[in-house]
Parts: C-alpha cells; sequence; structure tokens
C-alpha cells in the first residue's frame, strides 16, 4: 500500500491521506543550484530561472505534478516531456506550463501548451510503484532560450554569466539525460525541486518554486528502511535521496519532477519524484524512478514522438 501514489493535488484540494505530511523542502547549502535564500516551513524557494527544464502539469489551472522538459537531438525546442506515470494515470493534465516560478503571477515568456498525448510505462504498476515513469507529447514544442542553447541542464549556478541573459523565471531548456545504466554513487548531493506541498500535513501546493538538497541512499539501505513498511524497493527501477534524520525530502505534489546530480556537462535527470512514506521522515527517504534504468525506452520514445 502506497500512500501517495495516485492522487492528484490541486490548490486547496487535499486528498485525505493519513500519512500525507512533510517536512518541507529545503536546499542544502553548498552544492545545489542557487537559491534565494527565502525560508518557506523549512524550505527554500529556488532561485527564478535555476531550473530551466521543469514544468508545472496542471488542470483547471492547478497544479498537481511536475516535470521535465529533454531535448530532442539537436533541435532548440521539446515537444517531450518526462513525468511519473502516477501522476497522469488517471488521464493527461490539461496543461503544461514551463517558465515558470510563482504560479500565480505568470511572466511574460512563460509557456502553457496542451497535451497530445500520454505514454506511461508498458510495466508501470501502482500496486508496486514500479515503473512510475510516462512521457508527455506536448501539442506543439516549446522553444529553449536561446542562451541555453546547444547544451542541456545548464542552469544559471554552473554558468553564472546565464543569470543576467536570463529574466526572471523565463529559463527554458532541457536537462541532461544520464548514460543507458548509469551508477549513481551513494551519498551524492541530489537537488529535487517543484512546487509541492512544503509541510508536514500541507494544504496547499507551493505557489514558489522551491528545492532541496538531499544525498543519495544506498540501495540495500533504502530497501530495508522501506521494509519495515512493507513496502519493497526494486533497486535497479528506484533511487532513494534523503538524510537519515530526516526533515529534507519531497513531497506531495512534486512527483513526476526532477531529481538532478550535477555532472560535467549539465544538470543530469536521475530521477523522477515517485513516492515516499509521507515526507521528510527520518528513516524514510523519497523515492525516485530511476532514470539511467529507463534510457532505451526514453530514446525510444524520443524518436516516435518527438519533433
Ligand atoms: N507521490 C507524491 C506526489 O504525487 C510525491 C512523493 C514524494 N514523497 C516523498 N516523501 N518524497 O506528488
Amino acid at each position: 500500500m502506497r500512500q501517495e501514489t495516485s492522487m492528484r493535488l490541486g490548490r486547496g484540494v487535499v486528498v485525505a491521506v493519513g500519512l500525507l505530511g512533510c517536512g518541507g523542502a529545503e536546499l542544502d547549502s553548498v552544492d545545489a543550484m542557487g537559491s534565494v535564500g527565502q525560508e518557506i516551513v523549512g524550505g527554500v524557494e529556488a532561485r527564478p530561472g535555476s531550473h530551466p527544464w521543469i514544468v508545472s502539469l496542471q488542470n483547471n489551472g492547478s497544479h498537481f505534478c511536475g516535470g521535465s522538459l529533454v531535448r530532442i537531438g539537436a533541435r532548440e525546442e521539446s515537444n517531450i516531456v518526462l513525468t511519473a506515470a502516477h501522476c497522469v494515470a488517471d488521464g493527461p493534465p490539461d496543461t503544461v506550463v514551463a517558465g515558470a516560478h510563482q504560479l500565480t503571477r505568470p511572466v511574460a515568456g512563460q509557456v502553457s501548451v496542451r497535451v497530445k498525448r500520454v505514454v506511461s510505462h508498458p510495466n508501470y504498476n501502482s500496486d508496486t510503484t514500479m515503473n512510475d515513469i510516462a512521457v508527455l507529447q506536448l501539442a506543439s514544442p516549446i522553444k529553449f532560450n536561446s542562451s541555453l542553447a546547444g547544451g542541456c541542464g545548464q542552469s544559471p549556478q554552473m554558468r553564472p554569466n546565464l543569470t543576467s541573459e536570463l529574466a526572471s523565471g523565463l529559463a527554458i531548456g532541457p536537462v541532461c539525460l544520464p548514460a543507458a545504466g548509469e551508477q549513481v554513487a551513494d551519498n551524492t548531493m541530489a537537488t529535487s525541486a517543484g512546487w509541492g506541498l512544503t509541510r508536514e500535513g500541507g494544504y496547499d501546493t507551493s505557489d514558489l518554486l522551491m528545492q532541496v538538497g538531499v544525498p543519495t541512499v544506498n540501495a540495500q539501505q533504502l530497501a530495508r528502511m522501506y521494509s519495515s513498511q512493507g513496502i519493497h524497493i526494486d533497486s535497479q527501477a528506484m533511487l532513494g535521496a534523503g538524510y537519515a534524520q530526516g526533515g529534507k525530502d519531497s513531497c506531495q505534489g512534486d512527483s513526476g519532477g526532477p531529481l538532478v546530480i550535477k555532472g560535467a556537462r549539465g544538470y543530469t535527470l536521475q530521477g523522477v519524484t515517485s513516492f515516499g512514506v509521507g515526507c521528510a521522515r527520518p528513516g524514510l527517504p523519497g523515492v525516485y524512478a530511476r532514470v539511467s534504468n529507463y534510457i532505451p525506452w526514453i530514446r525510444q520514445q524520443l524518436s516516435l514522438y518527438g519533433s
């Protein structure tokens, strides 16, 4: 029994689930992406434009999940978003919003597009949350900001000169994909971002984009931690990130969004936010779909539906 998987969150709408809760997103100080340092119930607001690939999945104007834009070949635009299969199990979102920071204050240049097709992983299992990954084909491609041309995973934190080139909240660009089977070392600092709940028992999803720095967790340890909850962890398919003492985590509404790790080329999407038990609880790190396990499948979807 997974508490957080198939719920859809809307502003002011909370699914009554006992284990709903969140210790709040927070940024680790040094290596994660830049933040403006504003604390919001244990969390930190992302610096506007520092996650150019992040998108908000919305229904009737309400955010319910995140997603990430990926590059299709050498194109400077993309109609493909990666998200969690559980986010789209009940159907496609009506809108995908890119270039956003504060959802209630759309900025010029922010882009909203409709979704043409949802392709969930064929072996997604809603009971076990295995293979919790899906591809969204957008109705029209979203153009990347020209200052992000050519690369992937570029953030103002990594290329400080981008800060002046990118207007607040207007950065749109792709995240890097890992190599197939690429392994992430234990205890590597990763950044999870989203507009999800910012506190235990939170009611509304966050208006501001938040981020949290969390270290990756050893697979055996993760499996042991979750077996106490009666939850099976498949280490090929899942990646854990969080602190043993809890306190920092993704939460409801962050699902589908990115867990990135800074690499040589840029920030790489190593995880898609998938599930947890509550949020930020000690001994129960967040669980992410392990993107490197799905590269052949993702590449296939890109060639089928990318334009
Ligand atoms: N499943 C949740 C969602 O739909 C997010 C899960 C993340 N939970 C966690 N404790 N890390 O938004």
